[in-house]
């Protein structure tokens, strides 16, 4: 485990790491970042202090077409922690998305790579701990919550980050001995927009509003639209379609 007091995103130093044959497990923690990168070239906001920003370097025994599954298996897995940590209203968003109630808590960046080692993935974490609302940029207040924001519980970081690092190798170690099926039965109770009203911002920018039918066998979101016509969704941003 390496941790730092700053650096610009621990997924990029990771992928560095792994490029050049880091072990699977090894662990980059930093108390902030400057360049905190979220899915869809979001910036993910890292004060110091406030979270957990980490990412591991993981080289899951499975067939690389099976990577993006590892995503839902994370989500899962840091849910589940929060779980067991006692707190409540633990919900998923797709693809990776950890929730309290309607508003988002942790996210998780996933990045696959080669190296002359084997391919790999980076697990990057970004979970909000110890944030106020003034933590937060504006436009998120209505969407972001920290854990001590939830449930007024303040919460030792280096615990919830051995705690949450031991939950993903074990997350990892379960898809490898073919536990995929049961990860997403324990998915699809959590998940926070089945069946509601949902409006999906595809890669090419275009708005499709429908209802969410969840993940299939194969971790891939399924919809409706309001026309009945159904789609895939392998990538873009997810969000609950406003009440009118
Ligand atoms: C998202 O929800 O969009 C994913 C956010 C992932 C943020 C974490 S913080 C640690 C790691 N380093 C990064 O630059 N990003 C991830």
């Amino acid at each position: 485990m390496i941790l730092l007091e700053r650096t610009d995103s621990t997924n990029r130093l990771a992928r560095e790491y792994a490029a050049q044959g880091a072990a699977h497990g090894t662990t980059i923690a930093a108390r902030s970042q400057t360049d905190g990168r979220g899915r869809l070239h979001k910036k993910w906001f890292s004060p110091p202090g406030t979270g957990l920003f980490f990412s591991l370097v993981a080289r899951p025994a499975i067939a690389v077409r099976h990577y993006p599954k590892v995503s839902l298996a994370a989500g899962l897995a840091i849910g589940l922690y929060l779980e067991e940590m006692g707190v409540r209203d633990v919900g998923l968003k797709w693809p990776n998305d950890i929730l309290i109630g309607e508003r988002k808590v942790a996210g998780i960046l996933l990045e696959g790579g080669e190296s002359a080692a084997g391919p790999f993935c980076i697990i990057g974490v970004g979970l909000n701990v110890l944030s106020g609302k003034g933590d937060f940029p504006e436009h998120l207040h209505a969407k972001a919550t920290s854990l001590y924001l939830a449930t007024g519980r303040t919460f030792f970081l280096p615990h919830l980050l051995t705690g949450c690092v031991q939950a993903l190798l074990g997350a990892v170690a379960q898809m490898e001995a073919g536990g995929f099926p049961e990860i997403l039965r324990q998915w699809k109770m959590r998940d926070a927009l089945v069946d509601r009203p949902m409006q999906w911002l595809t890669p090419t920018g275009k708005i499709v509003r429908g209802m969410s039918l969840g993940p299939d066998d194969e971790g891939i979101l399924h919809i409706r639209d309001a026309t009945g016509r159904y789609h895939q969704v392998l990538s873009g941003d997810i969000t609950l379609a406003p009440l009118w």
